[in-house]
């Protein structure tokens, strides 16, 4: 676990230019945040991976893109308009509002995630807890619907009132029979989307993990629904191992165990190879983009804690620093939404067998749901190092997430026409930087920090040789390359992960 805590996280994203909290000028508002020059280009450069990885490197899920707007019966079919509430705590003088299972999990040390209005009553009287702005009793809890409503159109009314969806999900079910016959897709096979999401959060906190405007990355991953135990892929992923916390775990109060998929499987803690897939699939993905694999587990959800929707959910956690929290909910949402779409819009959803000669509706057996802030977060921590023999950070991203791949530097001002030349051709295929002022130990630090991967430094000798050195960000090491060949040898290093020491002539460095 990184030991950096999530306020020096915010405070290192501000300076550097990766976040900033939204509306700073005007005192900012929670749970809101704006991406700077650096953060725009991770995170873009994060749904890129998540796309290619889950899309179009393979043939059997295919995107869409949605509108955030919808029509309201979407919401009462979904069961959000009736189900997707927080149990809200309000103080009886002061008015405070926070969410009653985090402030019972935080006072008390205990897992409240889906406790009931009663549960929470209770504890509360029991325990004796009071309002921490003003020590005053709390006020009977009350339910409060986290989505944020709008209303369509110059008139507002009851009518006209919809909602910022609160999943990108949805949008996913209302299209499926266009989807399904446009792509020609034949079961299984599965739907993905980028996409921005709100949640009225009762008390946002810990920086861009619980945020109200966020983006998610998910997939509905359709099935036969009698053929749950069919995965063609799962072969792929039986050796991954991951340390896993099953209800039955939790609920015996075990410690949580590093396993196989296959062992997950014959032991029946995880119930379809679909779920144990798709739990490996994901942490792999994380793991490719360098993120530290001990730093996640994969955790069940218990009973009370599952959606309305969910017949079983697995969360694939990460150990912040506040804790194991989760960073992707893969639930198994049955056919609960086409059957909902289907009663409420009277359409069709259905899809035919061929060989069954019957129509099916199809199941979501899985539904990986990661939050891009999250995913952020993530490579954020592991990729942190502070280097005390260096004197700085050294933001260790992985070179295919670094928001800028190269900086280049003239060794001394006179050599900044040349050293620019080599820029202004390199920035043509590749997001790149040039720095000239201070010492080039100074350059060294502010790239460092900014997480590009490589410094390309022209020095007095290249003028004569054709070259430059190339200095790799983590190791230090340097190579020099001539000029020409310098776009080429990039690509290899940036995505084709070739050794730095390959990459060209080894410099010997004091
Ligand atoms: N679609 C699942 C979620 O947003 O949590």
């Amino acid at each position: 676990m990184s030991n950096l805590s999530i306020e020096s996280l915010a405070t290192f994203c501000k300076k550097k230019g990766f976040v900033y909290q939204n509306s700073e000028i005007y005192n900012s508002i929670a749970g809101f945040f704006d991406y700077g020059p650096y953060g725009v280009d991770l995170k873009n450069n994060i749904k890129q991976e998540w796309w290619k990885y889950h899309v179009t490197s393979r043939p059997d899920i295919v995107g869409i893109d949605g509108s955030i707007i919808t029509h309201p019966k979407v919401w009462e079919a979904s069961g959000h308009a009736a189900n997707f509430a927080d149990i809200m705590l309000t103080c009886k003088k002061c008015k405070t509002k926070i969410r009653a299972d985090h402030f019972i999990e935080d006072k008390l040390k205990i897992p409240a995630d889906g406790m009931s209005p009663e549960e929470i009553n209770t504890l509360i009287n029991k325990n004796n807890l009071k309002c921490p702005s003003c020590k005053d009793d709390f006020e009977k809890v009350s339910h409060f619907n986290l989505m944020f409503s709008t209303n369509v159109g110059p008139v507002a009314s009851k009518d006209s009132q919809t909602f910022l969806r609160p999943e990108t999900a949805q949008v996913i079910f209302t299209n499926f029979k266009l989807v399904t016959e446009n792509a020609r897709l034949k079961l299984p096979f599965g739907i993905a989307q980028i996409g921005k999401a709100f949640r009225n959060e009762i008390s946002p906190r810990d920086f861009l993990f619980r945020a109200r405007e966020f983006e998610q990355m998910e997939i509905e991953y359709f099935i036969h629904p009698e053929k749950s135990d069919e995965c063609p892929f799962l072969s792929t992923m039986l050796k991954h191992k991951v340390l896993v916390y099953s209800e039955e775990m939790q609920k015996k109060k075990q410690k949580p165990a590093q396993l196989s998929m296959k062992e997950c499987l014959d032991k029946k803690i995880i119930k379809t190879p679909w779920h144990a897939y798709f739990l490996a699939l994901e942490h792999q993905w994380f793991i490719s983009l360098g993120a530290n694999k001990d730093n996640f587990r994969i955790r069940q959800h218990v009973q009370t804690e599952k959606s309305h929707y969910a017949l079983d959910t697995w969360d694939l956690e990460y150990q912040f620093p506040f804790g194991w929290k989760e960073l992707q909910g893969l639930a198994n949402r049955t056919d609960f939404d086409l059957q909902q779409h289907m009663k409420h819009s009277k359409q069709d959803l259905t899809l035919f067998d061929e060989e069954q000669k019957k129509k099916i509706v199809p199941n979501v057996v899985c539904e990986p749901s990661l939050g891009v802030g999250r995913a952020f977060l993530v490579f954020m921590f592991d990729a942190y190092t502070d280097d005390k023999k260096r004197g700085n950070i050294v933001l260790k991203l992985h070179p295919k997430l670094a928001p800028v791949k190269a900086a280049v530097l003239p060794l001394v001002n006179k050599l900044d026409k040349d050293a620019r030349k080599v820029f202004d051709d390199l920035i043509k295929s590749f997001p790149c930087t040039y720095d000239k002022p201070g010492s080039v130990g100074r350059r060294y630090a502010r790239a460092d920090e900014l997480g590009i991967p490589y410094c390309i430094t022209f020095d007095f000798d290249s003028k004569t040789d054709k070259a430059v050195t190339i200095r790799d960000r983590d190791s230090t090491k340097q190579v020099r390359v001539k000029i020409i060949d310098l776009p080429d040898t990039l690509f290899s290093l940036l995505y084709n992960d070739i050794k730095f020491e390959k990459a060209g002539k080894p410099v010997k460095t004091s």
